[in-house]
């Protein structure tokens, strides 16, 4: 018999909303009566149908719905899809599910909207250089907006792994290395998606992911072990995870890695005790891609049955592309292992956020073509995202003031990425269409057409093998350049999942381009677009000028020539350490002093015997076509209590000819714990805007709560004694004050 859950429900929700209704949206308790109501008339294989979510494969086959899902959403067997996107095919899979299926219970419709939906943003990593966090989360609310208009309900994003290891491919679809920085766009990442509500058809559901410490992975390769203290785990890790789940992030991923021997999605201490005791998490747990199944392969679990049983007591509840939960749960909660309470609790999640975007009410307020056509790659969008892209770009180096390009001079672009479109786009790419991007040759002859001056271009090389027979052409397109432009970098798939390098400097036969070219005396220009930090040391050396575009998106090669031209003075700052050679790694600017740190006249310290220890450029460095001076920096007085605000101010100048913006950083060191403690930690930063000549005074307020960290016997708090308090235009150029935090 079907029990039609529509009509059903429609009744339901009238009866329900004439009662008073405890909390708002959002809150776990809003829809209680009507989930629990849902739960009743439901089977144990439908609960579990709850619990199971597959792709539709369309990446690799279109939007065809394979027979298999047609068969169990009509069975009401599977309760989510992912990789199902537009509104004809999101339309078409939910009339199977709210028209044939049993209850009718809608589907939730799951896509990886990373950066950008169609209107493709830069690559995360490349965004977080901004430090604006106001454009990054307009940047997550764009995507949502287009993946809503869709027909999506969920995005599996933000990835809000702190990763020290360039060496990971995922680095690109991060915030970089810093927990202060990565909890603030964790946060507003998770706002851009989700919004404050979820009443409307612009917002979706935000997943923070990976959980937990994916982004350190032994020797920086994708999937390895993850091994690392309780305490570093809970002050350099954590912070960003737990800033998603206060944002309001209503689903979280488990990661693939153990942590600390215990694979993460079968991980009760970090899904029950950390996520949803400390944490008050009241979403649901999604796995990572057939993650229960991995715990075989891990060795945590005897077989496929034994790992569902170890996932759903640890606190998962659903599936992703497992199949586990569908094909055994039912046999291990009659044996006892798994308790159905266990699984109500599951799909209680489940459906609570399925009420909470108004599936229940109607299943399609997701699905209009209009909206579809008129919201995606709409040119206000577009707009955004080369505004993104110029902010992201960072300026590592300008000898000689070579940038902006000034008027009149001959310029020579070389390079495999000028003319290239479909690598802008980088991984994670969702719907975006690389040809439909703006290449930074497309965004030269815009410019040439309409200010009248000419260019050369010449590839020189491929991105990747040994071929040099293209450089004969560039160089002598060089020959007559007062200029030479190089675009060189990675190819888009270098970087993302699956995606580590053991030799990360630049691939192929680019630096031996780019060494010809600058024995050739003209300025040399090196435009970097990458998903992650590159081991560049020749290029830094020789090289007039650095530019870092990262895989900047759809109109990424605009962005980059407003940079070049001047049109937008670069403002960014790298978010993630440099360094001169991969066998520094991992390096990250919140490194300790160690018993014998570094000095150059005593062998006996902290070294290499070929190489600095300091990187290439440092957490927070970049460059403007101005420049700035800090002067003057004071803190109110030496001493403060534990309740008093301590204060900080610097003196910023733009000494320069041109209007600029500056991040002004601010960092403490924590002279004497009961563990040993950072150099410098980022604790705050602004970022403003000033005329030549201009001068202001920034502020910075710090309390003992932005000085605790968990202490000898884990308890999170500061202690009393000395600090430094420090200011500067990155994590190495710093002046300092000491305060004292007295009891
Ligand atoms: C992948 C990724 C995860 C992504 C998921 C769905 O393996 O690890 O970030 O959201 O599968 O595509």
């Amino acid at each position: 018999m079907m029990i039609r859950i529509w009509p059903l429900m429609a009744c339901l929700l009238f009866a329900v909303s004439c009662k008073s209704q405890k909390g708002t949206t959002g809150t776990p308790d809003r829809y209680n009566t009507q989930v629990d109501s849902v739960l009743a008339l439901m089977t144990l294989e439908e609960k579990i149908g709850q619990m199971t979510l597959y792709t539709t494969d369309w990446e690799s086959t279109g939007p065809t719905i394979r027979k298999g899902y047609q068969e169990d959403i009509r069975k009401g067997t599977c309760g989510a899809l992912f990789n199902s996107h537009t509104v004809a095919f999101t339309r078409q899979l939910q009339d199977i599910a709210v028209k044939e299926s049993p209850l009718g219970i809608p589907l939730l419709f799951g896509y990886d909207v990373i950066h950008g939906y169609k209107t493709i943003f830069p690559v995360p990593l490349g965004e977080s250089c901004s430090w604006d966090l106001a454009a990054i989360e307009q940047s997550a609310s764009i995507a949502a907006a287009e993946a809503a208009a869709a027909g999506l309900h969920w995005t599996f994003a933000p990835m809000v792994d702190i990763s020290r290891e360039p060496r990971w491919g995922r680095v690109m679809e991060g915030a970089g290395e810093d927990p202060f920085l990565g909890s603030l766009i964790a946060r507003a990442r998770v706002h851009g998606f989700q919004g404050d509500h979820f009443n409307g058809t612009d917002k979706i559901l935000a997943c923070v992911k990976h959980f937990a410490g994916y982004g350190a992975p032994i020797a920086g390769r994708d999937y390895n072990t993850v091994d690392m203290s309780e305490r570093t785990f809970r002050d350099i890790y954590f912070p960003p995870y737990k800033a998603g789940i206060e944002a309001g992030a209503r689903t979280i991923m488990t990661s693939f890695n153990d942590l600390d021997g215990i694979p993460s999605t079968g991980n009760k201490w970090l899904l029950e005790e950390v996520l949803r005791k400390e944490n008050n998490f009241t979403g649901f747990v999604v796995t990572d891609y057939t993650s229960i199944n991995e715990m075989v392969n891990h060795g945590y679990a005897a077989d496929d049955k034994h790992a569902g049983e170890l996932a759903a007591n640890a606190g998962v509840d659903m599936d992703m592309q497992g199949a586990v939960f569908q094909r055994y749960l039912k046999e291990s909660i009659a044996a006892g292992l798994v308790s159905e309470k266990q699984v109500d609790e599951a799909v209680r999640r489940i459906l609570r956020i399925k009420f909470e975007l108004g599936l229940f009410k109607d299943p399609y307020k997701f699905s209009d073509a209009q909206r579809e056509k008129a919201v995606v790659f709409a040119p206000a969008h577009l707009q955004a995202a080369r505004e993104i892209a110029r902010k992201s770009i960072v300026l590592l180096k300008n000898e000689d003031k070579v940038l902006p390009i000034a008027n009149g001079k001959k310029i020579a672009l070389v390079g495999p990425l000028v003319a290239d479109r479909n690598n802008l786009i980088g991984e994670w790419r969702a719907s975006g269409e690389g040809e439909k991007s703006v290449s930074i040759l497309d965004a030269f002859q815009e410019r040439a057409a309409r200010d009248g001056f000419t260019f050369t271009h010449a590839k020189g090389c491929e991105l990747t093998g040994d071929v040099t027979t293209g450089f004969e052409e560039a160089l002598r397109n060089a020959q007559t350049a007062d200029i030479i432009i190089a675009v060189v970098g990675e190819k888009w798939n270098m970087s993302g999942e699956a995606k580590a390098r053991a030799d990360i400097s630049l691939p192929g036969m680019q630096e031996q381009l780019i060494k010809e070219l600058v024995a050739t005396g003209k300025p040399v220009v090196v435009v970097l677009m990458n998903g992650r930090p590159l081991t560049i040391p020749w290029i830094a050396e020789h090289a007039t000028a650095v530019v870092e575009a990262w895989l900047p998106g759809t109109m990424g090669g605009l962005a980059v020539a407003d940079v070049l031209f001047g049109d937008y003075n670069p403002s960014a700052k790298l978010t993630m350490t440099f360094p001169r050679h991969v066998g520094q790694v991992p390096i990250f600017y919140n490194e300790k002093n160690t018993g014998r740190p570094f000095d150059p006249n005593n062998g006996y310290t902290s070294r290499y015997l070929d190489m600095p220890n300091t990187p290439q450029y440092p957490f927070g460095y970049g460059l403007s076509y101005t420049t700035f001076t800090y002067d003057s920096m004071m803190v109110a007085r030496k001493d403060y209590s534990f309740s008093d605000t301590i204060i900080a101010t610097v003196n910023i100048k733009n000494t320069g000819s041109v209007a600029g913006e500056e991040i002004v950083q601010c960092y403490v060191r924590d002279l004497v714990g009961s563990v040993t403690r950072p150099l410098k930690e980022l604790k705050g930063f602004e970022k403003i805007k000033l005329a030549p000549g201009e001068s202001k005074k920034v502020t910075f307020k710090l309390t003992s709560k932005d000085l605790a960290f968990y202490t000898a016997d884990m308890t999170f708090k500061a202690e009393p004694g000395a600090f430094w308090v420090m200011v500067g235009p990155d994590s190495e150029r710093l002046q300092k004050k000491e305060i004292r935090l007295v009891q």
